[in-house]
């Protein structure tokens, strides 16, 4: 369980769960500001995607008991990569450092499944706030896709001991 982190943020505990029927409608309901709309898929769009992509790993962001924020990951046992390709907080919850804090939460999970050594992660490239999330966590970019969508990785410390 993280914390939100930084002097000037009330300090809340911050889990990243699974997206379940209790949480989902929940989930679907986050909004973003119009100006970040094409920067992600909608939650409602993802969690459809999710039911037929046995890979795909659907999370809600829990601030305390209120769900904050949605992100999805793939991390297929046969590869080494992970992949998180949905990330957002709620617009009412955002410059909280609960993005900063879900991220290091879900980095704690996929390496808790121990195949995993690289975490990639994609992003417009005029999404600043994504951009210096992602590097403040470490995440350095690689270049742009086919798509133009900036891709960026980070490579998991191996587990002590091995
Ligand atoms: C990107 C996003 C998930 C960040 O979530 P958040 O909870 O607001 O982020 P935090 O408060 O934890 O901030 C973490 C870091 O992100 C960066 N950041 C956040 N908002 C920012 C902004 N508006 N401009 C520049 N950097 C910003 C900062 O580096 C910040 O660290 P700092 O506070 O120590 O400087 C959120 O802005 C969001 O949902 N955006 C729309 C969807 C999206 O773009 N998703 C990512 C692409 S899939």
């Amino acid at each position: 369980m993280a914390q939100s982190d930084g002097t000037s943020h009330e300090m809340v505990e911050i889990r990243v769960v699974p997206v379940t029927r209790a949480n989902r409608g929940l989930v679907a309901s986050l909004q973003l500001a119009p100006e970040q709309i094409d920067f992600v898929a909608s939650n409602a769009d993802s969690l459809d995607e999710a039911r037929s992509d046995r890979d795909a790993r659907p999370r809600a962001v829990m601030a305390g008991d209120c769900v904050v924020g949605f992100l999805m990951y793939e991390a297929p046992r046969d590869d080494d990569e992970a992949r998180i390709y949905r990330f957002m907080i709620d617009r009412s919850s955002q410059g909280k450092g609960y993005g900063k804090a879900a991220l290091r939460e879900v980095l704690g999970e996929i390496r808790g499944l121990g195949h995993v050594r690289h975490v990639s992660i994609c992003y417009e490239p005029e999404n600043e706030a994504a951009r210096q999330l992602y590097r403040t966590a470490g995440f350095v970019e690689e270049g742009l896709d086919e798509d133009g969508e900036m891709i960026a990785e980070l490579v998991l410390a191996a587990p002590s001991g091995r």
